[in-house]
């Protein structure tokens, strides 16, 4: 069985070192590479994997968008968030998902088990954002609330959500119980949090989808009011497990696609 992630960039992924030791770890003869693929080279798609023969793939920045027009079929999560992380090929046939927004939910619930009657704000109106969304939508008792820069974002929103600016959310920070940072801002070099944590409970869970930098400012701050705080680490790692069920029906060894993530983050 062959596997690939495309991206651009692409070099830095560590999908293939994840997906390679869950292959070892099960004693599969398969193999997952990183393919670089330009936009401007997108429309050939369809070309460039069908030469490498692949049984699916993963989509990353910048094409988990423009995937959709070269599928066959499109699963409901994948048309909610109109994104697509994972691909499944069938006889020729492509089959697009969206694993991104179960992975999150299946990492939070690891250290936040009781999620489903949690009071969650999310912060970020994105793509990452609408996907966690959906996903937490169908599972979390209170209705979830999203804090964004731009209040216009929410327009292309059907969710049934509070949505709110970032001030308010800054106001009304002691209401979450977990309290999750999809933006990007705090990364590049950027030093500042989303949004002040003056107001936060002890109490409340700070989650951001980043793990490189392995904590955001955001988390940085949290953490430095003694609060718990958990990175996206656990994201990434369960969104290519869910991956690997969809492709294979088997369920894949975490643990070790987890260490050897880790591992390499560590510069070992
Ligand atoms: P993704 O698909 O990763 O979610 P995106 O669709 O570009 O990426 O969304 C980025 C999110 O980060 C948006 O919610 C954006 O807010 P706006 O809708 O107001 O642009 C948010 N974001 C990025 N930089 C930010 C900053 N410095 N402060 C606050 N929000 C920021």
């Amino acid at each position: 069985m062959k596997y690939a992630v495309i991206g651009d960039p692409i070099s830095h992924s560590l999908s293939p070192i994840m997906h390679n030791a869950n292959f070892e770890a099960l004693g599969m003869e398969a193999s997952y590479e990183a393919l670089h693929v330009p936009i401007n080279d997108f429309h050939r798609i369809r070309e460039i994997i069908e030469e490498k023969q692949l049984d699916g793939f993963n989509i990353t920045i910048p094409h988990k968008e423009r995937i959709i027009p070269y599928l066959d079929e499109i699963d409901e999560q994948s048309r909610a968030v109109g994104a697509v992380n994972t691909v499944k090929i069938v006889n020729n046939r492509w089959i697009g998902y969206n694993t991104d927004g179960l992975g999150y939910l299946t990492g939070l619930k690891q250290i936040y088990p009781d999620v489903a009657n949690a009071y969650i704000l999310i912060l970020g109106a994105g793509g990452a954002s609408k996907g966690i969304a959906n996903e937490l939508s169908n599972y979390v008792q209170p209705k979830l609330t999203v804090g964004n820069r731009t209040m216009n974002r929410f327009e292309s929103w059907n969710l049934d959500i509070n949505a709110i600016s970032l001030k308010e959310a800054e106001n009304y920070l002691d209401e979450f119980d977990i309290i999750i940072n999809t933006t990007s801002a705090g990364l590049n070099d950027n030093t500042e949090s989303v949004i002040s944590l003056e107001n936060l409970s002890p109490n409340s869970l700070v989650s951001d989808i980043v793990y490189i930098p392995y904590k955001t400012p955001f988390l940085k701050i949290a953490e430095s009011k003694g609060n718990h705080i958990h990175n996206g680490l656990d994201m990434f790692v369960y969104q290519g497990a869910e991956s690997f069920k969809i492709w294979t029906g088997k369920q894949p060894n975490i643990q070790e696609m987890k260490y050897a993530v880790l591992k390499k983050l560590q510069g070992e």
